[in-house]
């Protein structure tokens, strides 16, 4: 089984080819970071004009890569939300063009879905597994039951944590995106930061808040004549390190939540741009030795947003024989567990 898988949800053009063996078989990405980056953030309008004017090259040329025509694929996956609707409705159409030229089925893909069995096709994982997804416009832990079967344990009220990130980069004057520029900067740390907060910590469930911590960081910025290079990377560590305990404290309340209804998770795999971050990777490392877990974070490029993640949760979908008409709608919003509860909090979005 192979398909071709489209990404335009967000600020990353991508197309990519999959088959049931695990290979990616031809890819191809491109990030508009340079266009986006004068402003400070993705442009939606400029988002989707980059992503009509280079999509169908790309998509030649993985194909190209892959040495397949589009009679040989057995189905076309594009994202169909959550996303920027503009960027979403250029690869969803492309995709449904192609479906009905080639005579094949569509499979409208679930961004997050996408990200959520990504370490199936890295790694093989069985379900079931605990999720953490991070990303610049996610924040959620989910219980991953199956293709198509999540249940959301938590999430933010306020900013994703990669939003924190690139908000707190901001802050700091030191670009965009902010996640690995404030994981470099905090690396070059010697001294200590500033006392932060780590909002929600201790609370019941599983919800994140990152509000308090970035106008925590604001005032320390504040505070600061002119800070140098030194202080700006004691307030990086400082943010990363706050940021951080809040996802591991929140995580171990989604393990004692499952241990407790169901026996004790095994396997916690993380997601979303954030989970290149290696200090996260690292404690993340060391919950999973306390608790005895087995960790999977996929590689970087498959952790931030690519084609290959689209074109692997389309093969699982084609595989259960979920595909989709052509007339499905591109949606700006798609929780991935229909079930959970609004989130409630100033500038919520998922
Ligand atoms: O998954 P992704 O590529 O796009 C979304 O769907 O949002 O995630 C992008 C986010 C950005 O907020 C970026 O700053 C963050 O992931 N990020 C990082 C790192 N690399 C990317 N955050 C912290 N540390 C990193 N090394
Ligand atoms: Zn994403």
């Amino acid at each position: 089984m192979i398909v071709l898988g489209i990404e335009t949800s967000c600020d990353e053009t991508a197309a990519a080819i999959v088959d049931d063996g695990r290979r990616i078989l031809g890819q191809r990405i491109l990030s508009q970071l340079d266009q986006h980056a004068p402003y400070g953030g993705v442009v939606p309008e400029i988002a989707a004009r980059t992503h009509i004017d280079h999509l169908d090259r790309l998509i030649g040329e993985a194909m190209e890569e892959a040495g397949i025509s589009f009679a040989a694929l057995d189905g076309i996956a594009a994202t169909a939300g959550p996303g920027l609707i503009g960027g979403v409705l250029v690869g969803l159409v492309t995709a449904k063009a192609i479906a009905l030229a080639a005579g094949k089925p569509l499979i409208a893909v679930n961004h997050l879905e996408g990200h959520a069995l990504t370490a199936r096709l890295t790694d093989d994982v069985p379900f079931p597994y605990l999720l953490l997804l991070v990303s610049g416009g996610h924040c959620q832990i989910l219980w991953v039951e199956g293709v198509g079967r999540y249940r959301r344990l938590g999430t933010t009220i306020d900013d994703a944590l990669g939003e924190a990130f690139d908000k707190t980069a901001k802050m700091l004057g030191i670009g965009y995106p902010g996640g690995p520029a404030i994981e470099a900067l905090a690396g070059k740390a010697t001294g200590p930061g500033p006392d932060l907060p780590r909002p929600m910590t201790g609370r019941p469930g599983c919800d994140f808040s990152f509000s308090g911590l970035k106008t925590a960081v604001r005032q320390a910025v504040e505070r600061l004549d002119d800070p140098g290079e030194s202080e700006k990377a004691a307030i990086a560590s400082a943010f990363q390190e706050a940021a951080i305990d809040c996802v591991i404290d929140r995580l171990g309340h989604a393990l004692e939540t499952m241990a407790a209804e169901m026996g004790s998770a095994r396997q916690l795999v993380v997601a979303g741009g954030v989970a290149a971050n290696r200090r996260l990777k690292e404690r993340l490392q060391d919950l999973a030795r306390d608790q005895a877990l087995q960790l999977t974070v996929p590689p970087p490029a498959l952790c931030t947003d690519n084609g290959a993640m689209i074109a692997w949760a389309g093969l699982e979908r084609l595989r259960l024989g979920l595909t989709d008409d052509y007339d499905i709608p591109a949606r700006a919003r798609w929780p991935l567990d229909g079930n959970a509860a609004p989130a409630r909090g100033a500038g919520v979005k998922a």
